[in-house]
């Protein structure tokens, strides 16, 4: 069904009684949000080139519900080039983002922008207009803002900032500096600091203590951080809101820290049972029952403080049950849960509109069985509740819950966990996908959302999916993708061209059920039943990189090409890895010493510091800039020491004993050598120990003395540089001439890939 039908159905129903947010235009007026367009493109072009556009924003060039329009044109007369009207200033700045793309042959990702403008500025010949069929183009998933911004000050929040208005994106978590609202709110309930300071988890952590999921770990969280962040987030909604965005703020969903108990002893609250691999040390929060008058008071009380310090747009998130089973599963008592949420929300704003990640029912769908997810998504008003549709480009919940019986949804690509590096996509279930889902009986979809954990990944898909968010229906993916190639490098190349169809039709083409967790052996702790499968054609990425290191010539001095050729030379390395693992253990179970000193030798002594070599002269390959960026947020050598911490543990052992080991694993330069190739050192060297010795392989054994290795880089005081050195393309030519020839012979004599069964 169109947006305007279901507009019609229920929520304008619903809107006409109370929450009228679906069809208001943003707060900030035309005037203020293109003046907000204008200083985005003079960050992006400089004052000239800027000074070639006349924005205008004028909301009645919206679509029926709001839909968002934008229209470009050549003036006759004036001074200017290209004149972009806009229905509010997102609008506008993806009608420029389109002219940059289409006609000047520009192009704006997290890994860099190309934008050699064509001088004059071409003219747009006649009218140039688009209407999104998307009232909301979402982005972010809770688990973002610990994965990827958790260290960043305003210049890179800027950044992100004006990459979401040029990519479409009006609708978007805000999420920072929620815990100085939570301490103002525990202390006036009558906790103690110490109390308080038990319970937040350390800033790379916090993504799971705000939904319940984990406490304590790795904090206590300074007032400083607090300090900081809530300095942050003003400026965040401040410019969020300028450009016509509708930033989404958090809200209380129920989990309560023990201290409340100590002050309200005859509160009803329940521990929720352990989360993941963790115990009750750092898990099984408080939640309070629905019925307790105090989870409204609560609530309320947190948003109205939140509301008075940040002013509100209405649409506020929360998850209670995020990858945790409820007490019960009496659909009254999860019906209970929602309401409350919501009644504490309208307690403070009447219009609240409650947002929910529905994450929770794919991932436990034993639990979530229709009359579940119907009683929890019921217990709210239709039309007062948005779900998002999480991880809808492989397992879409929307098509077995009647499209979330009746509440408005948000068709999500979730892409990428932990902010892992290999290059992955679903080309064909994102590019139908969202069509198909609108076009569902009765559907009630009201957009399309980017939900990765982690982001500065896999460029291509995102710019894919944020596209298709303007698009009545699916694009060639081919034709699109050379021009995805041309646009990011500035120039037409033969070879890159075919390098991106290789990559399209292969390692970004998964289909059916392909969970991204990085599956290389390379970031993963050694033992003898690795899985090597892959989903796509090994020799393809092979072939991809020999035809990019031949475009380097023409290229090479393109940021953005250069970032590719890292990115694939890294993916092709990553798979050689597997490789000689496989050769590693099969010289293992043959008893053959000298194959399994040699695969070994080569794996230890030559690929991983080669890797990390590579990855060390690219400055957005950098373990030293992810730490620096934690420690410059410290305002104390005390503070610079636990971000530290909380920085290096997230990305290797994430909790005190490896409880959700590697699962946020990155390639960085750094890291590959001081923490991935001392451990495969260790295994390669337990192996050859049990040869010598004539003694079984011992999986335990061996856990025990790498997790002192694995402890070991975390502690181990190092100063990694922020600064890249080496030369990049140097680099790459010899560990291209190195090992491709033998790559490809292995790849085309192995074959073994297809679809994953997991
Ligand atoms: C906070 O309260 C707890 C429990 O009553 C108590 O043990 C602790 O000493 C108090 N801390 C402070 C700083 O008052
Ligand atoms: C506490 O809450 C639970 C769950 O909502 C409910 O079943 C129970 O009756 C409540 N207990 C009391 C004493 O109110
Ligand atoms: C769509 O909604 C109409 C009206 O409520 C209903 O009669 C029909 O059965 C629904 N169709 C499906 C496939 O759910
Ligand atoms: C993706 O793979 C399928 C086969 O699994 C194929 O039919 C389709 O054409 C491929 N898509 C692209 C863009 O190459
Ligand atoms: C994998 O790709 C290579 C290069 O395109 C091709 O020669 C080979 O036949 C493919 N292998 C399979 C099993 O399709």
């Amino acid at each position: 069904m169109a947006l305007p039908q279901l507009l019609l159905l229920g929520v304008a129903a619903v809107a006409a009684a109370a929450a009228p947010i679906y069809v208001q235009p943003p707060q900030a007026s035309g005037a203020r949000q293109a003046e907000a367009v204008r200083e985005l493109l003079q960050r992006l072009l400089g004052a000239r080139a800027a000074s070639a556009f006349s924005i205008t924003v004028d909301g009645s060039l919206a679509g029926p519900g709001t839909l968002d329009t934008y229209r470009l044109s050549s003036p006759e007369t004036g001074p200017e080039r290209v004149a972009v009207v806009g229905s509010s200033g997102v609008a506008a700045a993806t009608g420029i983002y389109r002219y940059l793309r289409e006609l000047c042959g520009c192009h704006v990702s997290w890994s860099g922008a190309q934008l050699r403008l064509p001088d004059p500025l071409p003219a747009v010949p006649g009218v140039i207009s688009a209407t999104s069929p998307n009232r909301f183009r979402y982005y972010q998933n809770v688990c973002t803002q610990s994965y990827s911004y958790v260290w960043w000050g305003w210049e890179r929040w800027e950044r992100e900032i004006d990459w979401m208005a040029l990519h479409g994106i009006n609708l978007a978590l805000a999420f920072t500096g929620q815990e100085a609202i939570w301490q103002r709110v525990y202390l006036s309930l009558g906790l103690n600091q110490s109390e308080i300071d038990a319970y937040f988890t350390g800033p790379a952590f916090l993504a799971w203590n705000r939904m319940g999921n984990l406490h304590s770990w790795a904090g206590p969280l300074p007032l400083a951080w607090n300090l900081k962040q809530l300095y942050l987030q003003y400026r965040i909604l401040e410019r969020m809101r300028s450009l016509g965005m509708i930033p989404v703020l958090p809200a209380f969903a129920g989990h309560i820290p023990p201290g409340v108990l100590r002050v309200f002893p005859r509160l009803n609250a329940t521990r929720l049972s352990s989360w993941s691999n963790f115990d009750c040390t750092y898990s099984c929060a408080y939640l309070l029952s629905p019925e307790d008058p105090m989870f409204q008071v609560i609530g309320t009380l947190f948003l109205k403080e939140l509301t008075k310090e940040f002013g509100t747009d209405h649409i506020y998130s929360a998850d209670t049950f995020n990858e945790m089973r409820p007490l019960s599963s009496e659909p009254a008592y999860l019906s209970g849960i929602s309401t409350s949420i919501f009644r504490s929300m309208t307690g403070a704003d009447p219009s609240a509109v409650c947002l929910m990640q529905g994450w929770l029912f794919q991932h436990q769908p034993d639990f979530w069985q229709p009359a579940q997810v119907r009683a929890l998504l019921r217990g709210v008003p239709i039309g007062r509740m948005v779900v998002l549709d999480l991880f809808a480009e492989s397992k879409p919940v929307y098509p077995w819950t009647e499209s979330f019986y009746g509440q408005p949804f948000i068709w999500c690509m979730l892409h990428n966990f932990g902010g892992n590096h290999g290059l992955f996509g679903t080309v064909e279930s994102i590019n139908r996908g969202p069509f198909e889902a609108r076009h569902f009986p009765n559907s009630t979809m009201m957009g399309v959302g980017l939900a990765p954990e982690g982001i500065e990944q896999n460029d291509m898909v995102y710019e894919l999916m944020t596209e298709l968010g303007w698009y009545q229906e699916p694009v060639d993916l081919q034709l699109w993708v050379t021009g995805y190639a041309t646009q990011r490098y500035g120039s037409k190349n033969v070879q890159a061209a075919a390098a991106w169809q290789l990559l399209l039709r292969g390692v970004y083409n998964c289909s059916g059920i392909c969970i991204n967790h990085n599956r290389s052996p390379l970031v993963h702790r050694p033992s003898l039943h690795m899985n090597t499968e892959l989903w796509y054609n090994r020799t393809e990425v092979y072939e991809a990189w020999r035809l990019l290191q031949e475009a380097a010539g023409e290229l090479g001095t393109s940021s953005t090409f250069r970032y590719d050729l890292v990115d694939v030379t890294r993916q092709a390395m990553q798979q050689l890895v597997g490789d000689y693992y496989q050769e590693i253990k099969q010289a293992f179970q043959r008893r053959s010493l000298s194959d399994l000193l040699t695969a070994g030798g080569v794996l230890v002594y030559d690929l991983l510091p080669e890797l990390d070599g590579l990855l060390s002269s690219d400055g957005r390959f950098l373990l030293g800039h992810w730490l620096k960026e934690a420690r410059s947020v410290a305002t104390s050598d005390r503070e610079a020491e636990l971000y530290d911490l909380n920085a290096r543990n997230q990305l290797t052992l994430w909790g005190p004993n490896g409880n959700i080991l590697d699962y946020a694993n990155k390639q960085l330069g750094g890291l590959v050598l001081d923490y991935y190739g001392v451990r495969w050192s260790l295994f390669v060297s337990a192996l050859v120990e049990c040869l010598n010795a004539g003694t079984p392989f011992h999986q335990d054994q061996f856990n025990q003395a790498v997790f002192q290795v694995e402890r070991g880089f975390i502690y181990n005081g190092k100063r990694y540089p922020p600064r890249p050195a080496g030369d990049t393309l140097d680099i790459i030519k010899k560990i291209f001439l190195k090992y491709y020839p033998s790559a490809m012979e292995q790849g085309l004599h192995e074959g073994n890939w297809g679809p994953l069964h997991p």
